[in-house]
């Protein structure tokens, strides 16, 4: 069955969705993006994404298209007119169509605004959550603002294929000698029951996953610290984790074929993922 998606403003089904071959998103990657999850129908960490929304676009100077509550309303629609019981609703946001050029467009060019969803049923109960992850590590060739959630995503796209031919299922990527984070999602280990995680930066994207699972382990009175850690400290770690919007808290259990801990999923990752999907559902909006 044909999707709606958002496209400048009207709802159309996805066939009949069309963007200028002239977008400065096609043209230059000139854009951001945001992907929020649902489950039971309700959008998990709205605001937090949102927030992230306007600071991605303010550090690229681009305006804010649409108000918060806007936005909510568009992303509810589309869950609703989708009927999207588990699922992810991507925000895509460029600077519009203009005649190619290194710089900018007027300020007055229409940015182009574009929202649709996919239906993972079952989204919070995958088969990897269970199992874990294997990942490889690779070098971190990304641009040096990975803070801001740009649609230029061919590098972590290479680097998930070269995972998948290796028989991983994704990649850590690594910069001078410490791990900066996943694919997409945020890397963290667990030793001595202590959980790290590689500070914020420009080095890695502020996970909004990252933000709650963090202050959630804080109250928990688990011990977490924010620093670099290298790909020997992983393998000799109890435990591995990755957060998203997309896989909430996932076991990672192999990095570059040796098993994490006992290669299984472990506790400190398990309680996380309990303790995040109950919270954020509490809060799901
Ligand atoms: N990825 N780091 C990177 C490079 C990411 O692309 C993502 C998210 C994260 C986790 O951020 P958050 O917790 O806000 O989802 C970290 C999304 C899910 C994606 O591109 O599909």
């Amino acid at each position: 069955m044909s999707r709606t998606v958002y496209v400048n403003g009207e709802f159309v089904p996805e066939e009949a969705a069309t963007v200028s071959v002239f977008d400065r998103g096609f043209l230059f990657a000139d854009g951001v993006y945001e992907v929020t999850s649902v489950l039971g129908g309700r959008l998990v960490d709205f605001d937090g994404h949102a927030a992230r929304l306007e600071r991605s676009l303010s550090e690229l100077d681009m305006p804010v298209p649409l108000a918060r509550d806007a936005l909510l309303e568009i992303h509810r629609r589309l869950v609703a007119d989708n009927r999207i019981e588990d699922g992810l609703v991507y925000l895509q946001v460029t600077r519009g169509a203009a005649d190619r050029d290194f710089a900018y467009p007027d300020a007055d060019t229409p940015q182009t605004v574009v929202l649709f969803t996919q239906s993972k049923p079952g989204l919070a109960d995958s088969p990897q959550s269970r199992t874990g992850l294997s990942v490889v590590t690779l070098p971190d060739l990304r641009w040096d603002r990975r803070d801001i959630k740009t649609v230029q995503l061919l590098y972590p796209s290479m680097a998930k294929m070269e995972a998948r031919a290796r028989g991983a299922d994704d990649a850590w990527m690594v910069e001078d000698g410490a791990v900066t984070e996943g694919t997409s999602n945020n890397a963290y280990i667990v030793k001595n029951g202590t959980i790290v995680t590689r500070q914020l930066g420009s080095e890695i994207l502020h996970g909004i996953t990252r933000s709650a699972v963090l202050r959630f382990a804080r109250e928990a009175q688990m011990k977490v610290e924010e620093r670099a850690f290298t790909v020997e400290e992983a393998q000799a770690a109890d435990e591995a984790f990755v957060t998203s919007a997309s896989s909430f808290v996932t076991a990672v259990t192999r990095i570059d074929g040796r098993a994490v801990g006992d290669g299984a999923p472990g506790p400190v990752a398990r309680r996380l993922r309990e303790i995040y999907l109950d919270e954020s559902l509490k809060s799901a909006l």
